[in-house]
């Protein structure tokens, strides 16, 4: 079973309101059950001449569309809470998982649960839907080859071998339906990031042929997406023939059957009209329905939940606790053994393998174009995803800033001292210093001044010091910073790694400027499809694109 449907699974409300669900479906079924057989009798009576025995069998009919309204009223009744259930469910599981990875990161997380909790609503729309369409489909089906089989078992037989085969066929077709649509959501995913990457890095390429490049890159990630979308349409089209097979051959073979039947007498003229009323009034509009809803809807109530069941998955911060980080060896501050990783299992792996050892004091620069892999490597070695392969060692102490600089609502102290409670007045001060804050400390009106949220007193250059400042104030031996300073002055990197570098602490700079290869001990070269490690000098010596990726930056520069 899939993730997706194991959080369906999971969250599924008690078996009492399942029961009571299916016990009113049953009943609201009662006029298509009689329909067939009330209208068999009724024509028989009334060719024999008994025209109030027909009356009755017809009004059989109407008494059971009665009992079947009333039973509707109640299955609505019934069906509500059902789904309350589960939407509760889906959301404690998805919203807790949100909240576990924006504690993790560091990310703000009101935007991200707000897009969590649209989705379960999604899911319980939809959850909805489908509950009303097959209660109108499913219970139709089998109500009318019951009915069928209580007529006479040589029509029902006539109809139940196409209709099974278009249940065989439709059952194949869903799970190759939800896969496609799974890998066309994912291509166009990907053709969203991408898109995002070269419209990112066209500025900085212009005039080195990057106008080409960037057309070129798009185009190819167009066409993986429309060929994605057309495996999708290929598999709908399929859907007419299940259709065919299950709604319009069933009638053709009723009636092929019925007339040696009806010739040697073995068969009533009611009976054939009676299997023609369930085929054209039940069946054929329920095989169509049950088509349309299974391919559809159902096929899109997987994909969500299967992207649900990942959020729902993520450890909560206290499993990240009880899973003890594994030591790097002694003198080492990160240690990277086959390191692999895929977002899904059925992406493209962004790491394939990499080795890397990083000594305690070291400074590493991880240096590539956009979308290669620089901030999954370090997310990996922060411990917020988990390798899909190989292992990560690093330090407990492990201090990562993300590319998002995230100030909260409070005071500058309390932004500061965030991971280092005890530091005291002159430590901070020394923290405004070192980088550049003095001038918004004053603003603010002093370390207690109020930083408010969304504050427009703050520019987004002014919080990414603040969060460099506070990541210098912690404790962490290992600091991680994913282009922590790409909105600062050119000069302010250097003095930034230095103050960093000068406790002997380890820093890791996934670089937006490459200058900083040069003051780094050991470069990590993404280029596109696989990594390279070494020192500066030695990459410029053997390794033709590293070698590109500087002259186009001194170009530029120039
Ligand atoms: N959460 C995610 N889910 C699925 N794919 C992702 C996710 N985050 C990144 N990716 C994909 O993984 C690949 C590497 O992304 P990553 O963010 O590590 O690149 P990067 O080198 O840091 O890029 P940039 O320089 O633009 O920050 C890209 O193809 C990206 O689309
Ligand atoms: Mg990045």
């Amino acid at each position: 079973m899939n993730a997706g449907l194991r959080l369906l699974r999971s969250t599924t409300p008690a078996p009492r309101r399942l029961a009571r669900v299916a016990a009113w479906s049953a009943v609201e079924c009662l006029p298509a059950l009689v329909s067939g057989v009330s209208v068999a009798h009724a024509v028989d009576a009334l060719v024999a001449g008994r025209p109030s025995a027909a009356t009755l069998w017809l009004g059989a009919i109407a008494v059971a569309m009665v009992v079947g309204a009333a039973a509707t009223r109640r299955l609505y009744a019934a069906m509500s809470p059902l789904v309350e259930d589960l939407r509760d469910g889906l959301m404690t599981a998805t919203v807790r998982g949100t909240l576990a990875e924006c504690a993790r990161t560091g990310r703000p997380g009101a935007a991200t649960v707000t897009q969590t909790i649209e989705q379960v609503d999604q899911v319980r729309n939809l959850v909805s839907a489908v509950l009303r369409s097959f209660r109108s489909t499913v219970v139709p089906l089998a109500t009318a080859c019951v009915g069928l089989l209580l007529l006479d078992n040589r029509l029902g037989l006539a109809v139940l071998v196409p209709l099974a085969a278009a249940l065989a066929l439709q059952s194949l077709l869903v799970p190759r339906t939800v896969r496609r649509q799974r890998r066309a959501a994912l291509e166009q995913e990907a053709f969203g990031a991408d898109t995002a990457a070269v419209l990112a890095d066209l500025p900085a390429l212009r005039g080195l042929g990057a106008d080409a490049w960037g057309r070129k890159r798009l185009l190819a990630g167009a066409d993986s997406v429309a060929a994605a979308e057309l495996r999708v349409v290929r598999t709908t089209a399929l859907r007419q023939s299940v259709i065919a097979l299950g709604a319009h051959i069933p009638l053709l073979s009723v009636l092929l059957v019925s007339l040696p039947l009806l010739r040697d007498g073995s068969l009533s003229a009611g009976a054939v009209i009676g299997a023609t009323t369930y085929v054209l009034t039940v069946l054929a509009p329920a095989v169509s329905s049950f088509v349309a809803v299974s391919g559809g809807w159902v096929v899109e109530l997987v994909v969500l939940l299967d992207r649900l069941a990942l959020v729902a998955g993520r450890p909560g911060p206290e499993s990240r606790d009880a899973r003890t980080p594994s030591r790097p060896t002694q003198g080492y501050a990160v240690e990277l053994r086959g390191l692999a990783f895929a977002y899904r299992p059925e992406s493209r792996p962004v790491l394939t393998g990499l080795d890397l050892q990083v000594r305690r004091g070291e400074h590493v620069a991880v240096l590539g174009a956009s979308g290669t892999g620089k901030s999954t490597l370090a997310r990996l070695v922060a411990g917020l995803e988990t390798p899909t392969g190989g292992t990560v060692h690093a330090s407990e102490r492990l201090c990562f800033v993300p590319q998002e600089a995230y100030v909260f609502a409070g005071t500058l102290r309390e932004n500061l001292l965030h991971l280092a409670p005890t530091a005291d007045d002159d430590r901070l001060r020394e923290a405004l210093e070192v980088f550049g804050l003095a001038g918004l400390g004053d603003r603010l009106g002093g370390l207690d001044g109020e930083i408010r949220s969304r504050d427009e007193r703050l520019t987004a250059a002014d919080r990414q010091r603040v969060v460099l400042a506070r990541a210098w104030l912690s404790p962490a031996d290992v600091v991680v910073l994913d282009e922590a300073t790409s909105l600062l002055p050119v000069g302010d990197d250097e003095a930034i790694e230095a103050a960093f570098t000068a406790g002997g602490r380890t820093l890791v700079t996934i670089a937006h400027r490459v200058d900083v290869a040069g003051r780094a001990d050991t470069v990590v070269f993404f280029d596109g499809s696989s990594v390279h490690t070494g020192r500066h000098v030695d990459l410029l010596d053997g390794h033709g694109a590293y070698r590109d990726l500087h002259s186009h930056a001194a170009l530029y520069a120039h």
